[in-house]
């Protein structure tokens, strides 16, 4: 499987990269509605990371909010002594009590930009950061302007090497992209919700397209299609607004399941399973994607990576797939 190029920068990374929301553990909101996927074991977290760059992963990606600082705490930990082969995307723009384990409201102010990436240096243990994302997708396009700003600050002194706004707004992403060091924009995209716009974007200004929810929060998994459900602490059992895959009761929500029935046969060609046959989906959809699904066990990790060896799917099967679901 090939290589991809985070925009113009010729920072290469694995075609796959981690997602490192799950791997922080627990934490919540300011209602005590959790904002994690429940409790963690770090040690397999780390066995996990490790399993991924022993099958050609180079690529992850964290927040800093993300268990209040624990994800990047741990990713540093798994990554201790073979940092020169991993390129690091972290985000910042929300303010949290990481004694508490609680978010905090969002600051976006250049001050605390700098405050927020000391602290990501210091929890990863790493003197730079590769890509550094925004991670307010709603944040007003003036703010964002004096944030990227900051970011090309933050690469003349070396501290990052690129920097990204993690939205699905394509309009906001074009904010970020006009600075010279831009490489990337994080969005969702994952086969049951395709986001030709933004591809579009990315397309026109060489971004790589980072793509969040690849497996839409486990539904491509297939493991929540007989009446299983996400465990106590996770996020899916009690979804915000935004979260469209479950229902406050933590079941599927209604429509999905036909959708990822109808084109499984297609998915799982070739010996993938469902989860590898939707990363071949986004691989196929653009040259620019950069799939990053989450992961909490080695076994999900062995499976994830296994889907480069496979590639993408052939673009006849894209088209299938687009006639299937409309
Ligand atoms: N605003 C933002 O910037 C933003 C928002 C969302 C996500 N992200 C990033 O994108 C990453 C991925 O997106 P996501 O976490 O929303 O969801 P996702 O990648 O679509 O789904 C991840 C979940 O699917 C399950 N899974 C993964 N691989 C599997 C396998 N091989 N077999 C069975 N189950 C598997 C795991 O959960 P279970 O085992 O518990 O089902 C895992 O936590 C995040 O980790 C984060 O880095 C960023």
């Amino acid at each position: 499987m090939e290589k991809r190029t985070l925009g113009r920068t010729g920072i290469e990374v694995s075609a796959l990269g981690f997602g490192c929301w799950a791997i922080g553990g627990e934490w919540w909101d300011a209602d005590g509605n959790p904002l994690g996927w429940g409790k963690v074991d770090d040690e397999e977290s780390v066995r996990a990371v490790h399993r991924a760059l022993d099958g050609g992963v180079t690529f992850f990606d964290t927040a800093d909010v993300y268990g209040t600082g624990h994800s990047e705490t741990v990713l540093g930990r798994a990554l201790a002594g073979r940092r020169d082969e991993v390129v690091i995307a972290t985000k910042w723009g929300n303010t949290f009590d990481a004694d508490r384990r609680t978010l905090l409201p969002r600051d976006l102010t250049p001050d605390y930009a700098r405050r927020a990436l000391t602290a990501s240096l210091r929890r990863l243990g790493t003197d730079r950061v590769d890509l550094y994302q925004l991670h307010i997708a709603d944040a007003e396009p003036e703010a964002a302007t004096a944030l990227r700003d900051a970011c090309e600050d933050f690469v003349r002194e070396g501290l990052i090497r690129a920097y990204a706004w993690s939205t699905d707004d394509p309009d906001r992403a074009a904010v970020f992209a006009e600075g010279p060091h831009c490489a990337a924009v994080q969005h969702r995209l994952n086969v049951l919700e395709d986001a030709p716009e933004m591809l579009a974007l990315c397309a026109r200004y060489g971004l790589a397209s980072i793509n969040r929810s690849p497996l839409a929060m486990g539904l491509l998994s297939g493991a929540y299609g007989t009446g299983a459900r996400p465990g106590a602490g996770d996020i899916r059992t009690t979804p915000p607004a935004w979260l469209a895959y479950f229902g406050a009761d933590g079941q599927v929500a209604p429509g999905w399941l036909p959708r990822i029935e109808a084109i499984r046969d297609i998915l799982t060609s070739g010996g993938r399973t469902l989860a590898q046959g939707a990363l071949a989906w986004i691989w196929a959809r653009s040259p620019h994607t950069v799939p990053i699904p989450g992961f909490r066990t080695v076994a999900q990790a062995a499976q994830n990576a296994g889907a480069l060896a496979a590639g993408p799917l052939a673009a006849e099967q894209v088209t299938e797939v687009e006639g299937l679901l409309q």
